[in-house]
């Protein structure tokens, strides 16, 4: 591998639409940080780099929905945004914006440079637009019938129903969701990419020379270029987003898939105005892009023929994207709000930035999607970080409070088992780099983990705490080595869990630290003061993960109402079979479980005629019958008698289905006679 001066970093910069997530988080940001961190470690020049991302019709139709500019919703979210990555750690150089103005300025620039060059070629097509708003309709603005499965709100761009992505033209009967106007095609001009001509050199560049790159993001590569690269807009009629600037280029901007990554370069030259070039052009940085699957195109093939067509710039080296991550096994949504959000669990869960980097990354979605749940949140904690990791240095911390009064002890003469044991820890440094160096962080988490293992065996076999009492020289020596390995465990894990790793570093007065240092056995001197000894981690406890499904569950419960569609109503009835249900009103006298039965309740009702027994399968949604009792229902009379459970039942309970699925009993608005028909 050729020698690099420099890394340059960078993440996807999230659409400024929302707050970010868990998912974003495993995919991209947390592993970006651990790598960052680890370079700084080694003590490498990098920089990171990250921003929100503004532009694009998502945000215009938000800002459209709550009667706000889109400036607005960018403002609210990249606030969000930034402080809540401040809060988990994630250590960027700059995390700026492409609403700047040197983001125009720059992309601007980057444009006008291949326009000159006579890198894009212009095509006049016919689109959509809509004869009432005045304007060309982004497809997301189009809706209409999905030609597939018939959902009458199918997207111009995908139908979410069938999950199917269409084309404006696929839709049966469109219509402009701005006015409601039946759109009509208009020639508009706009300027490609033509990928087509990138295609050899792209393809020799990934298949030949980056055949290391991660399965996912090779496979996804390959199949794009077997398919054949096809000229691509980097233009769209819209007012949202850095104007075209060329002539004669009125109403049109930048396609966001094309200002976005220039951002990358935007914000490099906000935060080093002199010396930004170098991080883009010295062919001594390498650079990498952290991004998540759906990104690997633009990443891998769209911006590198960009960069490639401008001509001073660097490609990227590696771009290590992961998969998805899922929630309790539902793919993650922003908009069924399917998803944990990470600025409201900095709130829910203060002080537990390390918890939830740890379970991220020790669940990574790094070569499948993988599913995040609030139980296995609950058991990494108590059973990884509290019982193995905090629970090793706690222990080597209130021993040496207890021998020593906290004073590092002297080592004395080593034994067989200490000298395994500093073997065993020692080889965790090059395990570690093994993984770090080829973004597999999952694994080189583990190995940190493997540290604090061999010091909970090593306290386990040895029992100071016995030891103490016979022989004070072997203790001593013992807890030095314990304590080595605490030190270690500051160095390992400072990429993964900082703030802990910091707190570990306060307890035992370790000022700076190296990556080089791992593995080290005198990186705490005896004679040394360790400080106050505070637990690492807390065990969570079942309420705290009890209230996160539970809002989880009302998450579901609302999407299931809000995307509540009535089923299809049966074949019409002639007015003279309908004539023939009875239905009647009923006072409830009695009812009970029906034993051994979970649907099934047992009805002595008041029907006005001497009272009679209905069975229904309600149970599960009326758990406390009793209650039922003095209410009036809705039955049918006439329903032909049937045994139920060896319960004759003599009719049917009238109850309506909810949308997510619960039984909801009917009744009159008012008191009636029992007996009463409906009609
Ligand atoms: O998928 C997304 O969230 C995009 N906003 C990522 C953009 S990455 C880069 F190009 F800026
Ligand atoms: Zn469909």
């Amino acid at each position: 591998m050729k020698n690099f001066k420099r890394t340059l970093v960078t993440t996807a910069l999230p659409y400024a639409n929302g707050p970010v997530h868990i998912g974003h988080l495993a995919g991209v940001y947390v592993p970006a940080d651990i790598y960052v961190r680890y370079l700084r470690l080694k003590g490498e020049e990098v920089l990171f780099v990250g921003g929100s991302d503004e532009h694009g019709v998502p945000i215009t139709i938000k800002a459209k929905k709550e009667g706000v500019t889109p400036q607005d919703i960018v403002d609210r979210y990249h606030t969000i945004i930034k402080k809540s990555f401040e809060e988990l750690g994630i250590s960027f150089d700059i995390y700026s914006r492409t609403s700047s103005e040197i983001h125009r300025k720059t992309s601007s620039e980057f444009f006008r440079h291949l326009y000159e060059k006579g890198e894009f070629i212009e095509k006049i097509s016919e689109q959509y637009y809509d004869p009432e708003a005045n304007q060309f309709l982004a497809d997301r603005y189009i809706v209409g019938t999905c030609p597939h499965c018939k959902n009458p709100n199918a997207y111009g761009d995908q139908c979410e129903a069938c999950g199917t992505s269409l084309s404006p033209l696929d839709l049966i009967d469109p219509h402009s969701t701005i006015s409601g106007a039946k759109p009509i095609l208009k020639p508009t001009k706009h300027w490609y990419l033509p990928l087509d001509k990138h295609q050899e050199w792209l393809s020799k560049w990934i298949l030949e020379e980056h055949k290391e790159w991660k399965t996912n993001v090779y496979g996804q590569c390959k199949s794009w270029l077997d398919l054949g690269l096809q000229p691509r807009a980097v233009s769209r009629d819209l007012d949202w987003g850095v104007p075209v600037p060329v002539e004669g280029a009125d109403g049109k901007v930048l396609y966001v898939w094309f200002d976005a990554p220039i951002g990358y370069i935007s914000n490099t030259r906000e935060l080093l105005p002199n010396d930004w070039e170098k991080w883009w052009k010295d062919k001594d940085t390498r650079m990498l892009h952290f991004i998540g699957k759906d990104n690997i195109v633009f990443h891998c093939i769209v911006f590198p023929a960009m960069l490639k067509a401008e001509g001073s710039y660097n490609l990227p080296d590696n771009v290590p994207a992961n998969e998805f991550l899922n929630l309790e096994g539902d793919k993650i949504s922003t908009s069924h709000n399917w998803a944990v959000w990470l600025h409201e669990y900095l709130q829910e869960m203060p002080g537990k930035q390390d918890v939830l980097r740890y379970v991220l990354t020790a669940n990574a979605p790094e070569t499948k999607d993988n599913d995040f749940t609030w139980k296995d949140f609950q058991t990494r904690n108590n059973s990884e970080l509290v019982a193995i990791f905090g629970n090793f240095i706690n222990r080597a911390l209130v021993l040496t409070q207890k021998f020593y009064a906290g004073v590092v002890p002297e080592l004395g003469e080593l034994a067989e088992i200490d000298r395994e044991t500093i073997t065993e820890f020692q080889q965790v440094k090059c395990k570690m780099e093994k993984y770090l160096d080829v973004f597999r962080f999952r694994d080189a988490l583990k190995e940190a983990m493997e540290l604090a293992r061999i010091g909970n065996k090593y306290l386990a076999d040895m029992e100071p705490w016995k030891l103490v009492k016979t022989d004070a020289t072997r203790t001593a020596t013992i807890m030095h080595v314990a304590l080595q390995i605490a030190a270690n465990l500051a160095i390992a894990f400072e990429p993964f869990t900082p703030f802990t790793a910091k707190k570990l570093r306060d307890m035992l007065g370790m000022s700076e630290i190296k990556w080089a240092d791992l593995g080290r056995t005198d990186l705490i001197m005896a004679g040394s003061t360790i400080g106050k000894v505070e637990l690492l981690f807390d065990k969570i406890e079942d309420d705290v993960i009890t209230f996160q499904m539970n809002k989880l569950e009302e998450s579901k419960k609302k999407n299931q109402l809000l995307n509540y569609k009535p089923a299809d109503v049966k074949a019409n009835v002639p007015f003279e079979e309908w004539e023939k249900t009875d239905i009647r009103v009923a006072t409830v006298l009695e009812c009970t479980k029906v034993p051994k039965a979970d649907k099934l309740l047992q009805f002595r009702l008041d029907d006005g005629m001497g009272g009679r027994t209905i069975v229904s399968g309600i149970a599960q949604s009326y758990p406390e019958p009793e209650k039922l009792v003095g209410r009036q229902v809705l039955f049918i009379a006439n329903f032909e008698p049937r045994k139920l459970r060896g319960i004759i039942s003599e009719g049917m309970i009238l109850s309506a289905v909810d949308a997510d699925g619960k039984l909801v009993l009917c009744e009159p608005s008012r008191e009636v006679k029992p007996g009463s028909t409906v009609g």
